[in-house]
Formats: structure tokens, sequence, C-alpha cells
């Protein structure tokens, strides 16, 4: 089922999420709801308040970037097959120069800026069987799970810009916050006139 997308400007988006057990109602559906929706929309990540919930969890495929021709073949090798679900994750360690990439967010339809975030991460969290990892990510996979682990802090990735770069996008966020914008995927928007 696919479910609408909060837009900015939902309270949701601004909470810090809690964690949960493994008797959530439902988890099994949830998690397949979330991937359709994402796919759906054409997203690589997709966090629980981004679908109205207060929890602290998120999928990621990031085989899109697959495709990506500028990548060394052992990153788009690995890619192709980072498919996850992160439960009640907690990155632990980020080192490495921080890098800039023009992100997006399926929140923020339109919006599209230059973030920048360290290479790496050292991260424990549940997957979707409820066995728990303590995994290193780098590089791209690193990327998209510092942006969805960020939804989950309430952050989005606007909150990483200058204060300029924020005002120049200010009445574009105004616009996604009201729904006065056309998106190809349902989204709900807390504040529609
Ligand atoms: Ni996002």
């Amino acid at each position: 089922m696919i479910l609408p997308i909060t837009a900015y400007g939902d309270p949701v988006l601004k909470k810090v999420t809690q964690d949960i057990t493994p008797d959530y109602p439902d988890l099994k559906a949830l998690i397949e709801n979330m991937f359709e929706t994402m796919y759906s929309a054409e997203g690589v990540g997709l966090a629980a308040p981004q679908v109205g919930l207060n929890i602290r969890m998120a999928v990621v495929d990031a085989s899109p970037f697959a495709e990506d021709d500028s990548l060394p073949k052992t990153e788009r090798d690995y890619l192709k097959k980072f498919k996850r679900v992160f439960i009640n994750p907690i990155i632990t360690e980020r080192w490495g120069t921080p890098w800039g990439f023009e992100e997006g967010c399926l929140s923020l339809p339109g919006i599209h800026e230059k973030v920048f975030r360290p290479e790496s991460i050292l991260m424990t969290y549940y997957d979707e069987n409820w066995e728990e990892h303590t995994d290193e990510f780098s590089g791209l996979a690193a990327r998209v799970i510092q942006h969805e682990y960020d939804h989950l802090d309430g952050k989005v990735f606007t909150d990483h810009l200058s204060p300029l770069t924020r005002r120049m996008i200010q009445k574009r966020l105004s616009c996604i916050a009201e729904g006065r914008i056309n998106t190809r995927y349902p989204m709900r928007f807390a504040r529609r006139k």
C-alpha cells in the first residue's frame, strides 16, 4: 500500500523519534508499505516520520546509484545490493573528511542542495528480523543513512544549509508546507490552507 508522504512543515518531521519493540503492531506490513511508497516516489530512502510515524525506523535502497558511472566499480557493485531496514539505529562514530553532495528529500519535493557529511559512520541497529548489527558504512551508503538518520532525530537536510542558502529557498519551503505544489506522489500537508 502506498502511503502519503509527510511534507515539510509537518510537526512530525521535527520530533525526535521513539525506539520500537518487536511487538510493534503490523511491523512487517509497515516495512513493506514503506518500501512500496519509497519505490513509487523514486526515492532511495524513507524514514518513518515521512509516513507520519514518530518511530525510530527507516528503509533504504541505494541501488539506483549503481547506475552512476562516475563511481568506482566496487562501490557500484556494493550499492546495487544495498537494500536495508534500520530499526532503532544509533550512529556511534562518524569520521573522514566531510564531502558535499546534492541531496533531495521526498518530503521537500523540488529542492536539491549540496550538503556536507562525514565520509564514514559506525552504526548499531536491528534489521527486519530483529537481528542486531554493528556495521561500518562509507561513501554514498553512509550519505543516505545519515540523511535518513537525521529524520529520526527531527532534522531535514535543509537544516544543514547556510543561513544564506536557507533564506534563498524559504519561499519554496513555504509553498511545500502549505501544499502549493504538484507532486508525482501522494503527500500529506499539515499546513495546507
Ligand atoms: Ni529525506
